[in-house]
């Protein structure tokens, strides 16, 4: 969990540097958000679960190789679970509503996203929306089920 938050940080300082350089210094406008304000789906993946799980969901973004357990494959959740998208299962991992369950299985690299959102915004049904199109957005990236 600390290599996770050490890797953490250190990706979002890359991103967060130049808005530390003072006012007018940094060409071209507005500095990157630590944070980011769309809630759709694909742009909420793409910022905090890309750099794991890889653009395409596949498992491998740019940080997998150091971590000590491979980012699980998120377009085959359907195909692994009977042909059903495990919705609710997979909000919760989102959640880390089941991080007790999770750790029986050994120490998990998969950051627990329900109270960082909860950080990122106070309002209750904003995060549940951000969790909601997530969850939407990785069912809408499944691998297609073979018919038998
Ligand atoms: C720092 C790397 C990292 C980031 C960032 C990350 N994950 Fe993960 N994720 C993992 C790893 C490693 C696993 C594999 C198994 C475990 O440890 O539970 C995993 C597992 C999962 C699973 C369980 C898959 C299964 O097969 O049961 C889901 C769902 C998931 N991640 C969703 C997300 C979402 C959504 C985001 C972005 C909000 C995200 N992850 C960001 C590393 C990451």
């Amino acid at each position: 969990m600390r290599t996770v938050l050490l890797i953490l940080i250190l990706s979002w300082s890359v991103t967060v540097l130049p808005a530390a350089a003072p006012a007018g210094q940094t060409p071209g406008g507005q500095p990157p958000d630590l944070a980011i304000r769309s809630l759709a789906g694909r742009d909420l993946f793409n910022f905090y679960c890309a750099s794991c799980h890889g653009i395409d969901g596949k498992g491998g973004g740019h940080v997998a190789p150091v971590l000590k357990t491979k980012p699980a494959d998120l377009t085959t959740l359907s195909q692994r679970n009977g042909g059903i998208f495990p919705g609710a299962k997979v909000e919760d991992v989102i959640r880390g509503d089941k991080r007790a369950e999770a750790a029986t299985h050994g120490s998990s690299d998969m950051p627990v996203w329900g109270p960082i959102f909860r950080g990122l915004d106070s309002r209750k049904e904003v995060n549940d929306a951000r969790i909601e199109n997530l969850v939407k957005y990785i069912e809408s990236i499944q691998a297609k089920v073979k018919a038998d």
